[in-house]
């Protein structure tokens, strides 16, 4: 390993001015310097170097950092290698420590937290079920409240000792690092002697849904008022508060076997309703619901049933998760438990039948129970039904799905008692103003670039366009150097210069196979269903064609149109490519038009390869990039257009549900475009 102290003298060495210098040609723009990026083909340098902050920008791509990241990102160095790099070119003297075993084996941190949290838990078992301090304390407790041996080995339920540093001691006597003991928690750091976190508590593990330990739930034993009841992990690499379930591990195959997840709030209520024989039940750990506990169950069902707790306060505390599970385009029913109840003590009390039955027949949907929790109140007062009203309007807005929403409107109309035509009303209003917001936020987000709002048609359809039509051709100001930026942004026919790029891409790489990310749906380690981008390997010419298939795509320039078509055919039925022999085989006006546009490549490989060789090879690299891109900032484009027709074909008298709820679909679809593009690119 690279001592400390090297690594510190490459930093304070390296400038990284020098180093980027090495590879890309820098040109002094005031304190800073600019070049073109490495990253990608670009004609106007969006490259910044910054000597006084010893950092680089390539806005083109998006990506930035100091010398090493540099090294990394443009040379693929390790991190080792690119320090290697650097103090060879600054005549460093490299120092090297010996890792020993231990060192090698804990480079994962997060491995490691796991590991500290699996023996943690472990250790409070043990001390639960064999020694006498946790037998005559957290045994006994655990066996008041009614839990069998069995449910206290599924739970993994512990007991931490009342001692000052039992279990850090016994972690570190058996090679467990005080950084991982310290980073999950379990230890709290002190100088002179590091303590445990939990004192004298019976333990309670968080479990993710492949069953790895997270972090911890402590609770208390002494009736003292002053400390809290539940002492928990503090959040870290490992345990996120807000993305777990407790119980889920446990609960899972039950959940999706029976096709619906009950929803508790604490540790104790699990457990008890495991020990009546309900299995398919998590807890949100007594905070508000979030989207990603939410999603987390969807994964397993679409069927949530929140168990409130008695009391009245907390009920109505708690109901704004339920619209979360509605805007997830989940089913949601609510059961509540007689007054002083909570799942724990009524499911202690009450038979495996009879638990069964009292959620068969107690569970409402969020119509009646909104309408149970408030109508007392609301019957007599006009003012407070209209409130009760829109706040079901409100819940009902959140629900993706058309045919529910009309459902529930007609619920709605029957219990309150009032026409479905002014829910509707109603319902749509809401609905404008959330996409009113939606579109807000999303221009506080970004702009990756201006459309020129006048030259998108009123009439629906991309493809087919005019010949005649002057919204086709080229903009007057294009191909411009940049001058034309500013104002005459606004004027660049963005669907022009994307056609005529994939046109350009197609003519230069289309025959090159490359790899390209697909984004695929795959179940993890932890069992969770999550997006994996996979590598796979197509023709450049494939890809594209693929793509505008996909989306049912035609370029609108007819020139454009048929050079592509005949690109395509082209490459499909020769093998190899050649550039003389496919001009020679286009016909006058495709051959200038594709002529054009060579020229213009080859002006600016002649400009890059001034001084460096680098970027021939550079430019290869980025294809597969450049083309996704394209296509990404393609569909932006068209969606964009789609929205604006929808925004067009609302009226005033017309019934815009519809309408409403697509832009508002396609706004979200819009923001995710912009954030990946944001991600590869910042500017076109
Ligand atoms: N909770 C917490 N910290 C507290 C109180 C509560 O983290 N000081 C969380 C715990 O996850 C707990 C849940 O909120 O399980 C619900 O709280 P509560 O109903 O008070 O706890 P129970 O689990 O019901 O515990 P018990 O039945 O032992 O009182
Ligand atoms: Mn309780």
């Amino acid at each position: 390993m690279i001592s400390k102290a090297t690594i510190d003298t490459v930093f304070e060495t390296a400038r990284v001015e020098e180093v980027i210098g090495d590879f890309v040609q820098l040109k002094r723009a005031g304190s800073n310097f600019k070049g073109l990026s490495p990253f990608s083909d670009e004609r106007s340098p969006s490259f910044m170097v910054s000597p006084a902050k010893g950092i680089w920008k390539d806005f083109s791509t998006g990506k930035g950092g100091n010398s090493v990241k540099f090294l990394m990102e443009h040379s693929q160095f390790t991190y080792p290698e690119a320090i290697r790099y650097l103090a060879n070119k600054y005549n460093i003297e490299i120092e090297e420590t010996e890792q020993t075993d231990a060192e090698k084996a804990i480079t994962d941190v997060r491995e490691s937290m796991y590991l500290v949290s699996e023996f943690a838990k472990d250790y409070f078992h043990k001390t639960l079920l064999n020694t006498e301090e946790g037998q005559a304390i957290g045994l006994s407790y655990f066996k008041e409240r009614g839990f069998t041996s069995e449910t206290i080995k599924k739970f993994s339920l512990g007991y931490s000792p009342e001692s000052w540093d039992a279990l850090t001691k016994e972690a570190l006597g058996k090679g467990y690092k005080l950084e991982f003991l310290e980073g999950t928690g379990l230890t709290i750091p002190r100088e002179d002697r590091p303590f445990d976190r939990f004192k004298g508590r019976v333990m309670f593990p968080i479990q993710s849904m492949s069953g790895r330990v997270l972090g911890f739930g402590g609770r208390i034993l002494t009736n003292d008022k002053k400390a809290a009841k539940y002492l928990n992990s503090p959040e870290s690499e490992i345990y996120h508060k807000s993305k777990v379930l407790y119980g889920i591990f446990q609960a899972k195959q039950s959940i999706a076997k029976l096709n619906n997840c009950f929803l508790v709030e604490g540790y104790t209520d699990v457990i008890q309703f495991n020990q009546s024989g309900i299995e398919n039940v998590v807890a949100s750990s007594g905070t508000a619901l979030t989207p990603d506990q939410i999603r987390l169950i969807n994964r397993l069902t679409r069927n949530i049933t929140v168990l409130f707790d008695g009391d009245a306060a907390g009920l109505r505390a708690s109901v704004r998760g339920i619209d979360l599970i509605l805007e997830e385009g989940m089913n949601v029913k609510v059961c509540t438990f007689p007054d002083g109840d909570d799942p724990d003590s009524f499911a202690k009390k009450t038979s495996y039948d009879d638990l069964v039955a009292y959620l068969e027949n107690n569970a409402k949907d969020f119509i009646q129970f909104k309408a149970s929790l408030l109508m007392d109140e609301a019957k007599n007062d006009p003012i407070k039904k209209a409130d009760l009203i829109r706040d079901m309007v409100q819940s009902i807005s959140k629900i993706p799905d058309r045919i529910q929403r009309e459902v529930y409107i007609q619920e709605c109309s029957r219990i309150m008692d009032i026409s479905e035509q002014v829910l509707v009303s109603t319902l749509a209003q809401l609905i404008q103003k959330d996409v009113a917001e939606v579109a807000k936020k999303q221009k506080q987000e970004q702009k990756p670039f201006e459309v020129h709002r006048n030259q998108a048609p009123k009439n629906a359809g991309y493809s087919g366009g005019d010949p005649e039509d002057p919204r086709f051709g080229p903009p007057e100001d294009y191909p411009g150097e940049p001058g034309y930026a500013n104002e005459a942004t606004e004027k660049v026919d963005v669907l022009y210069r994307l056609e005529r790029k994939i046109i350009e891409i197609l003519l230069l790489y289309g025959n090159k196979t490359e790899e390209f990310e697909d984004v695929l749906m795959k179940t993890n380690d932890d069992g969770e269903i999550v997006n994996v981008t996979e590598m796979k390997t197509y023709k450049v010419f494939q890809r594209i064609y693929l793509s505008l298939q996909e989306d049912e795509v035609e370029l609108a320039n007819p020139l454009f149109r048929g050079i592509f078509n005949d690109l395509i055919n082209y490459y499909l039925q020769n093998e190899k490519f050649s550039l003389e022999q496919y001009l020679m085989h286009l016909s006058p006006d495709y051959a200038q038009e594709v002529t054009d546009i060579l020229m213009e490549d080859e002006r600016l490989v002649m400009h890059n390869w001034e001084g460096q060789n680098i970027f021939p090879k550079t430019k290869q690299d980025t294809i597969s990039q450049n083309v996704s891109e394209t296509i990404l900032t393609m569909r932006w484009y068209l969606v964009g257009r789609i929205i604006e027709e929808l925004k067009n074909s609302i009226s005033p008298e017309a019934d815009n549900m519809e309408s409403l709820m697509m832009i508002r679909d396609y706004n979200e679809l819009t923001r995710a475009f912009s954030k990946k593009l944001g991600r590869v690119m910042s500017r076109f």
